[in-house]
C-alpha cells in the first residue's frame, strides 16, 4: 500500500466576485520514506496542494488519504509544516518554540529541545529569542520544531527560498540527512529546479493555473545516494536539469 494517496482532487476558491480554479484532477501516490518535490509555474496550485495534504482545508473535490486514513476526517495524523517564513513566536524562548507542539512537563522539554538543537547543527541557544538569532538558525530551529512533533510526514513550503545562497546549500543537506535518518516521508514545493533534482527521489511537474499534474520525473539512483551538495555537482544533475528545464520552458509559453 501507498504511504500518500491523493485522488482525484479538484479545488476551486470561491469568493464574491470570482471562482479560481486551482487543481484539477490530481492524482498521486507516494511511499514511505520517500521525498518528492512539486514544481511548477507560480500560482499553479501547489501551496495548495500541500495545504490540502496537509488536511487544513477540504478539497472541492477528492480525497487524500495517509496510510489509508482520509487527512481531514482524521485529527491524529500528524503533518509537520515548514514554510519559508520560520513562523518562530518572538515572544517565546527557542526552547519554548520548539517544543511549542509538545505537552510534557518542563524538564522533559528542555533535554528534548537541548537534543533537537544539536541534531540540526546549533550551538545551546534554548534562552534566546528568536530576533537574536539569523536567517538560517531560524530555519534550523523551525526544522528541530517540526521534528519534535515526530511527523508521519514533512511539507515543506519553500522553506529555504529566503535563505541566503550558502545557508541554503547547508540547510539542504541538513534537511536532507535528517529526513533520511528518521526515515521520515516529505514534500517539498519549491521554484528551484536544482534544489528539486538534489534533494528529491521524485519530481512531480505541474502545468499552469488550473495546476494538472503534467509529468513525473525519477531522480537516478546515482544522485539521490550523494547530498543534495554532492549531488549539484554530478554530470546526471546536469542533464535531467535540462531535460526539465525545457518542458518547464514549454508550459510557460
Ligand atoms: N485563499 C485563496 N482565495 C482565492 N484564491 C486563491 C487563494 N489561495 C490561492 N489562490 C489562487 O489559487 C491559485 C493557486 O495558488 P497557490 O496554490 O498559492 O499556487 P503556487 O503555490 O503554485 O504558487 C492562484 O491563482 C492563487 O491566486
Ligand atoms: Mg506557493
Amino acid at each position: 500500500m501507498n504511504f500518500l494517496n491523493v485522488s482525484k482532487v479538484h479545488h476551486t476558491y470561491f469568493s464574491k466576485e470570482a471562482a479560481t480554479e486551482a487543481l484539477q484532477d490530481i492524482n498521486l501516490s507516494i511511499n514511505k520514506g520517500e521525498f518528492v518535490s512539486f514544481i511548477g509555474p507560480s500560482g499553479c496550485g501547489k501551496t495548495t496542494l500541500l495545504s490540502i495534504i496537509a488536511g487544513l482545508f477540504q478539497p472541492t473535490l477528492g480525497t487524500v488519504k495517509i496510510e489509508g486514513q482520509d487527512v481531514f476526517e482524521n485529527d491524529d495524523l500528524s503533518i509537520g509544516y515548514m514554510l519559508q517564513q520560520d513562523y518562530l513566536f518572538p515572544w517565546k524562548t527557542i526552547e519554548e518554540n520548539i517544543t511549542l507542539g509538545l505537552k510534557l512537563l518542563k524538564k522533559e522539554n528542555h533535554s528534548i529541545a537541548s537534543k533537537l538543537l544539536k541534531d540540526v547543527g546549533l550551538p545551546p541557544v534554548e534562552k534566546k529569542y528568536p530576533r537574536e538569532l539569523s536567517g538560517g538558525m531560524r530555519q534550523r530551529v523551525a526544522l528541530a520544531r517540526t521534528l519534535a512533533v515526530n511527523p508521519k510526514i514533512l511539507l515543506l513550503d519553500e522553506p529555504f527560498s529566503a535563505l541566503d545562497y550558502q545557508s541554503k546549500l547547508k540547510l539542504e543537506d541538513l534537511v536532507s540527512e535528517m529526513l533520511k535518518e528518521y526515515n521520515k516521508t516529505a514534500i517539498l514545493v519549491t521554484h528551484d529546479l536544482g534544489e528539486a533534482i538534489a534533494m528529491s527521489d521524485r519530481i512531480f511537474l505541474f502545468s499552469p493555473r488550473p495546476g494538472r499534474l503534467y509529468k513525473t520525473f525519477e531522480v537516478p539512483e546515482e544522485i539521490r545516494n550523494l547530498t543534495p551538495f554532492e549531488a549539484r555537482g554530478h554530470s546526471s544533475y546536469s542533464s535531467l536539469f535540462q531535460l526539465i528545464w525545457k518542458e518547464l520552458e514549454s508550459l510557460e509559453q
